[in-house]
């Protein structure tokens, strides 16, 4: 089974012991309800460091709604079962009280990439991912952390975090996990119906074919527009946003002149999906 602590002066002890041993040591921080994707970070960085250290924290900063915030699943005890036979070394599950005690006043706040895309319709989401992460790196003081290309603007925004504060961390960037049927997996998924669950990889499927189209240098206005029609026409209520942005710095792009990702999130019913590929212009 896998170690579990729960305040930071535990984390210090075990951190110094591996410190004092040399090791080199990753952070994967999760909200848990782990599946496949989450697992996949956790390969990757036993894989590339001697300790790792999974993060579980349902982080309340982060969300828009108490009703989201309610609903998230918590299965701790999954959780740990799924790290075990992996070789994870460590589960820290601070509670709210250890993350943020009475008194907490520091908001780490992002500007640039953390606008547009989620930004725009999340007030405060980037500010409570960095304000986290932020903690969890110096908390855990670790040499290397993982995150998933799921989230890719929250990958970026860790990433100017970390540049602009001298943590000295670096930040990997790892492929989404898709169901067989592209779905991506997410711990919202559950929340899906049977019906919904049918109509959900109707996403990544035009996603994958707006892709094709503008990596062979279709211009985006129009491509988009038909794609927003296709993700309508898949059974989605709404689409908040359909966007081409730059790979490196994600500013808006009109066509795939240069590493590109095409960014959505939609609703579909009470569930609001995210996903987001890769444009290589030929
Ligand atoms: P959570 O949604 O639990 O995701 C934890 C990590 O798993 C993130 O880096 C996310 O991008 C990655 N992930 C989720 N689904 C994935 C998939 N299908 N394939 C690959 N990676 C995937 O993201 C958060 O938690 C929080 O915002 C957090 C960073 C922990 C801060 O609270």
């Amino acid at each position: 089974s896998v170690p579990i602590v729960r305040t930071v002066a535990a984390l210090h002890e075990t951190v110094k012991e591996w410190r004092r041993a040399g090791a080199r040591l990753a952070v994967v921080p999760t909200m848990g309800a782990l599946h496949e994707g989450h697992l996949s970070l956790v390969r990757a960085a036993l894989d590339q460091a001697d300790r790792v250290i999974v993060t579980l924290f349902v982080n309340p900063k982060q969300f828009n709604s108490p009703a989201d915030l309610a609903a998230y699943p918590r299965t701790e005890d999954a959780d740990a079962e799924k790290l075990a036979p992996l070789g994870a070394h460590l589960l820290y599950v601070p509670d709210g009280a250890e993350m943020y005690p009475d008194g907490f006043s520091t908001t780490v706040s992002v500007a640039g990439v953390s606008e547009g895309l989620c930004g725009a319709f999340r007030p405060g989401h980037f500010d409570g991912v960095a304000t986290v992460v932020a903690k969890l790196f110096l908390q855990t003081g670790a040499d290397l952390a993982f995150f998933g290309e799921k989230d890719f603007q929250q990958l970026h925004v860790v990433r100017r975090m970390a540049r602009d504060l001298d943590i000295p961390i670096a930040v990997v960037g790892r492929p989404t996990v898709r169901e067989t049927d592209g779905l991506a997996l997410s711990s919202r998924n559950v929340r899906l119906s049977p019906a919904e669950r049918q109509a959900a990889p109707g996403l990544a499927a035009a996603l994958f074919g707006a892709a094709g189209r503008l990596a062979a240098g279709e211009p985006a206005e129009p491509t988009l527009a038909g794609t927003r029609e296709t993700i309508l026409g898949a059974g989605f209520r709404e689409v908040e946003y359909l966007e081409l942005r730059s790979a490196e710095d994600l500013k808006p792009l009109q066509a795939a002149d240069r590493p590109a990702r095409l960014l959505v999130a939609a609703w579909l019913g009470q569930t609001r999906l995210i996903d987001n590929v890769e444009v290589l212009p030929k």
